[in-house]
């Protein structure tokens, strides 16, 4: 069901020292940082070859990763990103087999303007999984 790693989420506390470790350490190309209030979070895009990093930091009082981000001071990996065909029958398939969909279960459009979902991690060896429909 699950094709292609869209992406890696690391959610950073200094976007510039994360950009400069990404850009100028490993030699990515890195995009500038783009505010997304309706996300929460301020994010800056690595390109890979294969796949994208993205780093991710709080924006506003409600980010939905302010908690992790206080939890984690250092930052940490938050979620991956899986690609699917057809993200409603994927939910469908992922809840008749017991797994759990955050928030109300319908798609919302996410950072890349396509439909996205969230599967709680507990489902899932403990990691946080998006799915967006390509
Ligand atoms: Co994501």
């Amino acid at each position: 069901m699950i094709g292609r790693l869209n992406h890696v989420a690391i959610v950073v506390p200094d976007l510039a020292v994360g950009s400069a470790i990404y850009r100028d350490m490993l030699g990515a190309k890195v995009s500038e940082s783009v505010n997304m209030p309706e996300h929460g979070v301020i994010t800056v895009f690595v390109e890979l070859p294969n796949t994208k990093i993205e780093l991710l930091h709080p924006l506003g009082d409600d980010s939905p990763i302010a908690k992790f981000l206080s939890r984690n001071p250092n930052g940490g990996m938050h979620h991956v990103c899986y690609e699917v065909a057809d993200i409603v029958a994927a939910r469908d398939k992922l809840i008749a087999a017991g797994a759990r969909v955050l928030g109300d279960a319908n798609p919302k459009i996410g950072a890349h303007n396509k439909p996205v979902l969230f599967l709680h991690p507990k489902d899932f060896c403990g990691t946080l999984i998006e799915l967006e429909q390509v």
